[in-house]
């Protein structure tokens, strides 16, 4: 794997905080959660889907109040988030809009229920010119599910 990486990741219930947690554990990289304003989503899956919509229809995205590192420091970005809707929940791409003139490799992963949808081609569309390589996608409630194995051999592959 790269040499200098670090994780940026979203996370509403905890899940890809998890999941980040174990990226972390495996590579020793550096990593930062990203947070929206505390009021911007509710504390409810529904209702926040009722945001997301909205937002989506305004072609509005969360403002990230996360004040990023010297992204320009690392080879590799880890971006995680959870599926919204089958896409790419919306504080993901607030953060790709933040860092459109990074150089080097961005490599998604993401946690949903039980249906990943077109997560991957939804961050490349997302990602402009950034040079996207392939994610990790897991479900809690279906397969693909996290394995050390399949986390370990994604890895290897940065
Ligand atoms: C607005 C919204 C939309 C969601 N849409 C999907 C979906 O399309 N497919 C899916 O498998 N899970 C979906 N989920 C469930 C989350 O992806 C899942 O619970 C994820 O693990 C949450 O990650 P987090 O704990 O890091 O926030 C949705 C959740 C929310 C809040």
């Amino acid at each position: 794997m790269a040499r200098n990486v670090l994780i940026l990741y979203y996370s509403q219930f905890g899940n890809t905080a998890k999941l980040a947690t174990s990226i972390h554990r495996e590579t020793g990289a550096d990593i930062l959660r990203l947070r929206v304003p505390d009021d911007y989503f509710p504390d409810d899956m529904e209702e926040t889907d009722k945001i997301f919509k909205r937002d989506n229809k305004l072609g509005q995205l969360p403002p990230i109040v996360t004040k990023l590192p010297n992204i320009q420091y690392y080879d590799t970005i880890l971006i995680g988030g959870p599926v919204w809707d089958g896409k790419v929940a919306s504080p993901v791409i607030s953060l790709l809009k933040m860092i459109v003139n990074y150089q080097g490799k961005v490599a998604p992963f993401s946690i949903g229920w039980s249906d990943t949808g077109n997560y991957q081609a939804d961050f490349i569309a997302h990602a402009g010119k950034l040079n996207v390589v392939s994610g990790y996608h897991v479900l809690t409630h279906a397969t693909p599910k996290f394995s050390s194995a399949s986390l370990a051999s994604w890895l290897r592959k940065l």
